[in-house]
């Protein structure tokens, strides 16, 4: 039984190097991600998003696989809730046993927001409960986290101590959902945000961002590392080439398989990658 809480992995990881944090869509991505954290002997993090719980359409089979999955591994795994826009929704995934969230106000006006989050963390945390979050929306579709957006060090510093989060999502240079890993990020706001804020950064939209920019971020102060896209590029390569390999093949087994094992694949690199001296 190795299901963590997010208080210890973060502060696994300031020792260690980055904390990879995973999104989970199918159950093999689950299966993959812990399968990737023990062969690289790291924890990890397997988060679930409120789209992926609406596309699912609800959290509770999902989320009871993973947290099944994170209770029979020997890598130590954190279950979390990712960029909540609903209050129920955090209320539902932490009566399901999911310890830490991200309650996600950065559309809201910064007032609304801050008073929000809150309530959220006081709710969480008179249940043991991680709570993550972020600042205001700096406009566009992707909010905060948009190639030109960028948090400012005073009012991060300000906003976690307002609402006593236990983790602070910055706008540095990474978008989310990027095809490309080139995103250039400002690894001096970086540096400067970790010795403004007494909370763990979070570097959301890291499928954009590449190898080394990972490494030079967490060496900046970043301890916890979103990706998704990323793994979704290498599942989606592995289930097109083993059905274009057998245009007779329909067992899902036999090409959710090959993508499972090429997500374990990316896991591991990805996590190796991550253990780096900050
Ligand atoms: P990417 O899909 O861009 O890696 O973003 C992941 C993320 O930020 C999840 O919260
Ligand atoms: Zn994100």
């Amino acid at each position: 039984m190795t299901l963590v809480s997010m208080f210890d992995a973060v502060q696994d990881a300031t020792r260690a190097g980055g904390l990879g944090a995973f999104n989970v869509i199918s159950i093999e991505h689950a299966e993959a991600i812990v399968a990737g954290a023990e062969a690289a002997g790291r924890p990890v993090v397997l988060q679930l998003s409120e789209n992926t719980v609406a596309y699912h359409g609800s959290l509770a089979p999902l989320a009871l696989a993973c947290l099944s999955i994170a209770s029979t591994t020997n890598a130590p795994v954190v279950v979390h809730l990712d960029h909540a826009v609903s209050v129920g929704l955090v209320h539902q995934a932490v009566g399901l046993g999911i310890s830490s969230v991200m309650y996600d106000a950065s559309a809201l006006p910064h007032d609304a927001n801050v008073a929000a989050t809150t309530d959220v963390a006081a709710w969480c945390h008179s249940r043991g409960v991680f709570l993550e979050a972020e600042l205001g929306e700096v406009g566009g579709k992707d909010g905060v986290h948009a190639p030109g957006a960028r948090t400012d060090p005073v009012e991060a510093a300000a906003y976690v101590e307002a609402t006593h989060v236990d983790a602070l999502a910055v706008a540095v240079g990474s978008s989310h959902a990027m095809d490309t890993r080139d995103a250039e990020l400002d690894y001096g706001l970086i540096r400067v945000l970790a010795a403004a804020v007494d909370v763990p950064l979070v570097l959301h939209g890291a499928s954009g961002v590449p190898d080394a920019g990972i490494v030079a971020a967490v060496s900046a102060g970043v301890v916890k590392v979103n990706i998704a896209t990323q793994l979704n590029k290498v599942m989606a390569g592995a289930v097109r080439e083993a059905l274009a390999a057998d245009p007779k093949l329909v067992d899902p087994r036999k090409y959710l398989g090959p993508g499972r094992d090429a997500v374990t694949a990316e896991v591991t690199r990805l996590l190796e990658l991550l253990t780096v001296s900050p």
